[in-house]
């Protein structure tokens, strides 16, 4: 069965996984890449805590993520599970080549999510830490994200410091 068509299969390498992640997730829960069948598993209500999430159909989701597969060199979605397999909670990591710095690698951390009667469990913080190792593995330079001034403090203390400024355009 091609990848493609396996509504199982990883999104990308689940060696990509940080040990020490899964290691430290409270009993029960785990973490793994998202894969096409999470859509029945909760994925976009969690992404719902964030934003406007529309009303996606199950076609539309597919190929959405058969289009990220197909660059699951570039677009590392993860997500955490509880021991039901329920998600409760997801990030991302998108990585942008460049010709500066040497070709450098840049991650960017986007969509991160935690369940409302999931937060304060420390599984924002694991989400961070497992996208930082993927940004880590694949040879990123830096990892920058956007976020509001009440988040400031939580990507403080996942390690992040304030540098530069966001601008925005929207179309
Ligand atoms: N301000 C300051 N500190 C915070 C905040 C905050 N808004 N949120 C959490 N913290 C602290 C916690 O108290 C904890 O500190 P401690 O180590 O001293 O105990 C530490 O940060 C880690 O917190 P977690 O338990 O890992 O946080 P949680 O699992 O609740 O996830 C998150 C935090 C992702 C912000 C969650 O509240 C959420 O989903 N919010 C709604 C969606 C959202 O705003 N997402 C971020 C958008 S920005 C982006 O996507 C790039």
């Amino acid at each position: 069965m091609s990848i493609l068509s396996d509504p199982n299969a990883p999104l990308f390498s689940t060696e990509l996984i940080s040990p020490t992640v899964l290691s430290q997730l409270p009993q029960g829960y785990s973490c793994r890449p998202i894969r096409r069948s999470d859509y029945h598993a909760g994925f976009l209500d969690v992404l719902r805590v964030l934003t406007t999430v529309g009303d996606v159909s199950e076609q539309k989701w597919n190929e959405r993520y058969d289009w990220m597969s197909r660059r699951n060199d570039e677009y590392f979605l993860i997500c955490i599970i509880d021991d039901s397999g329920r998600i409760v909670g997801t990030g991302a990591l998108v990585v942008e080549r460049k010709f500066i710095h040497d070709l450098g690698l840049v991650g960017h951390i986007e969509d991160i999510a935690v369940a409302k009667d999931q937060q304060g469990k420390k599984l924002g913080l694991r989400i961070i830490q497992a996208l930082d190792f993927v940004a880590e593995k694949v040879g990123c330079y830096k990892t920058i994200l956007d976020c509001s001034e009440a988040n400031e403090g939580f990507y403080v203390k996942c390690g992040f410091k304030r540098a530069g400024l966001e601008m925005a355009h929207y179309y």
